[in-house]
């Protein structure tokens, strides 16, 4: 498969809302979609809020897209610091989604390594992103691409606390 990966600009947001939407749900609505995840994906993946993401001065979207359009991306802020980290220069990858019908192609790991790389050639010492303590598939992806467990943090959706794993790579 020919995957290009690119920065993505403000007439991207469409894109990447619709996207995130898809794998959101895809990967955390395992049972059915609760009135808690439906309000925090029609809230969180609007083209508008999107647009202002990717044009606010500390994140990169990086996309991932065949001839046809996208099929994953990878969301970058720098600086951003956990406490879980002494470093002063930290980078946070808050998403990393491939649709599902383009998981296990080799398209997560691209993204993985072109954010993580570009987010060290920027000034980052460190980069770091927390996943779902059910969510032993990203787990595993960021075990097998030698990413740290250095920390542990939680996700409120709606009223309820879901524990998160926080790993981390450095500059070598
Ligand atoms: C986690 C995620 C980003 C990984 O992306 P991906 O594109 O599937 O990752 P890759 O294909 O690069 O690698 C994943 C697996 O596919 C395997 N793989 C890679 N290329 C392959 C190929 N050509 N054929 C078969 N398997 C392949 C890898 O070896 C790896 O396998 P393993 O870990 O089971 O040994 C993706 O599953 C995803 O978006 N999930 C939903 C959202 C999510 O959970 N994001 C993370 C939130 S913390």
């Amino acid at each position: 498969m020919d995957i290009n990966i690119r920065r993505a600009t403000e007439a991207d947001a469409s894109l990447v809302a619709a996207t995130g939407l898809t794998v959101w749900i895809d990967t955390y609505a395992r049972d059915a979609v609760t009135r808690d995840m439906a309000g925090h994906v029609l809230a969180e993946f609007t083209e508008p809020r999107i647009r202002r993401h990717i044009a606010a001065p500390f994140t990169t979207i990086w996309i991932a897209e065949t001839a046809g359009g996208v099929i994953g991306f990878a969301d970058v802020t720098l600086p951003a610091a956990t406490p879980s980290l002494p470093d002063a220069a930290q980078a946070e990858i808050t998403r990393i989604y491939v649709l599902e019908r383009f998981t296990r192609q080799g398209v997560g790991s691209r993204l993985l390594r072109h954010a993580t790389a570009r987010a060290f050639a920027d000034g980052a010492t460190v980069v770091w992103l927390s996943a779902w303590a059910g969510n032993q598939r990203a787990i595993d992806f960021y075990k097998k691409h030698n990413w740290l467990h250095v920390g542990k943090t939680s996700f409120m959706l709606g009223a309820d606390a879901h524990p998160n794993h926080i790993f981390a790579i450095r500059k070598s």
